[in-house]
């Protein structure tokens, strides 16, 4: 046999990383945890996965109608849009298409610094205020040295949103920025229609949240074309399955059920938000979750096992550096869920 000696191979900037942790799935367990949507797709959406199923002997092959599909609902133009296996995909693309060291918020998506780690690119956080509020010019100062920068707008985790005046003072910089906006629909509100005025601005949706579509990974850019253009010469080709493009198209012939589930969840949001900030310290949120901070009753690893006994999988994230407290995030699931929650939390 071959003894690998890895150090020898493996690039030396990988071999510090540590894999990417997702939010627990266990059968016969609640799970609030990865920002899903616990309602699920459409009906319709389902119907047109199994009416494709046969089909997957073939590569795909519906690009320019997901394209337009997605141009319309994002009310911009198919050669606006960049297509991705998720929009962590498009996080992937993103990094490897421009140049670095790459600035983001802490605490936000930690796609964001794992994948430049992974590019052996530099990262460079710069902290929200101690509120977990957005200071533009703190941010646009401390990244200084970044050339490509995210915003999370709502942000994951804190569900907290960059106003749209802080993000066109960011554009101002000329840099490539990306506002991450994966929690769009339940916002409402876009910085998309400015990729018309700024050439240097990138907007990442995803259809794995309000649409449910989590496990057939699809999300998407919204840039100027010249940015769109490079983005796809770096995109590998069919991407997007065959089946996750005939979900697409429908999922988006079907926004009334997306939009009704929304609104379900956005009520019961501020539920979840009342009950968990009579506990403990809740963050405002603009998103499908609340951030916390259990402190100094929990720690996030014991409130995760409090919950767990409960049988709720919630997100704990522990320490963050720069901020004093003990955080985890919940996300509001069905109805019914989110009202079985808060009673398991009430009696903990
Ligand atoms: C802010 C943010 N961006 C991107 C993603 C990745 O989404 P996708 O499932 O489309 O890869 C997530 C998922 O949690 C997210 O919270």
């Amino acid at each position: 046999m071959i003894e690998l000696k890895t150090t020898d191979y493996v690039k030396p900037w990988i071999s510090g990383l540590e894999p990417y942790v997702p939010g627990q799935t266990r059968v016969g367990f609640i799970k609030l945890a990865s920002n899903e949507n616990n309602y699920g797709p459409s009906p319709k959406v389902v119907k047109e996965v199994r009416k494709w199923a046969g089909k997957i002997y073939m590569y795909p092959y519906r690009d320019s109608e997901v394209n337009e599909a997605v141009a319309k609902y994002a009310r911009v133009s198919a050669e606006n849009i960049v297509p991705g296996n998720g929009s962590d995909e498009i996080i992937d693309i993103i990094i490897k298409t421009f140049r670095g060291p790459v600035g983001a918020l802490i605490p936000s998506f930690i796609e964001y610094s794992a994948f430049a780690r992974i590019m052996g690119v530099e990262f460079i956080g710069s902290s929200l205020k101690d509120d977990f509020g957005f200071d533009a010019d703190k941010f646009i100062r401390e990244t200084g040295d970044a050339n490509l920068l995210f915003l999370c707008s709502p942000n994951n985790p804190t569900g907290g949103v960059i106003p749209r005046e802080d993000v066109v003072k960011v554009l101002g910089t000329g840099k490539i920025v990306v506002v991450d906006e994966a929690y769009y629909e339940f916002y409402g509100k876009s910085v998309a229609e400015l990729v018309g005025e700024y050439d240097n601005l990138i907007v990442t949706r995803t259809m794995a949240k309000a649409f449910g579509l989590a496990g057939l990974r699809f999300g998407y850019a919204i840039a100027s074309p010249k940015i769109a253009g490079a983005m796809l010469k770096v995109k590998p080709p069919f991407n997007v399955s065959l089946i996750t493009q005939a979900a697409v198209i429908a999922a988006l012939k079907d926004t009334t059920y997306m939009r009704k589930c929304v609104k379900r969840i956005k009520e019961d949001t501020k539920l979840l938000f009342n009950a968990l900030n009579r506990k403990f310290t809740a963050y405002p949120t603009e998103s499908n979750f609340v951030f916390i901070d259990t402190a100094p009753k929990y720690t996030s690893k014991e409130f995760f096992n409090r919950m767990l006994e409960k049988r709720f999988i919630v997100r704990p994230f522990g320490r963050i550096p720069g901020f004093p407290g003990e955080y985890s995030r919940v996300n509001a699931g069905t109805t019914e869920e989110t009202k079985k929650f808060i009673k398991a939390l009430n009696g903990i």
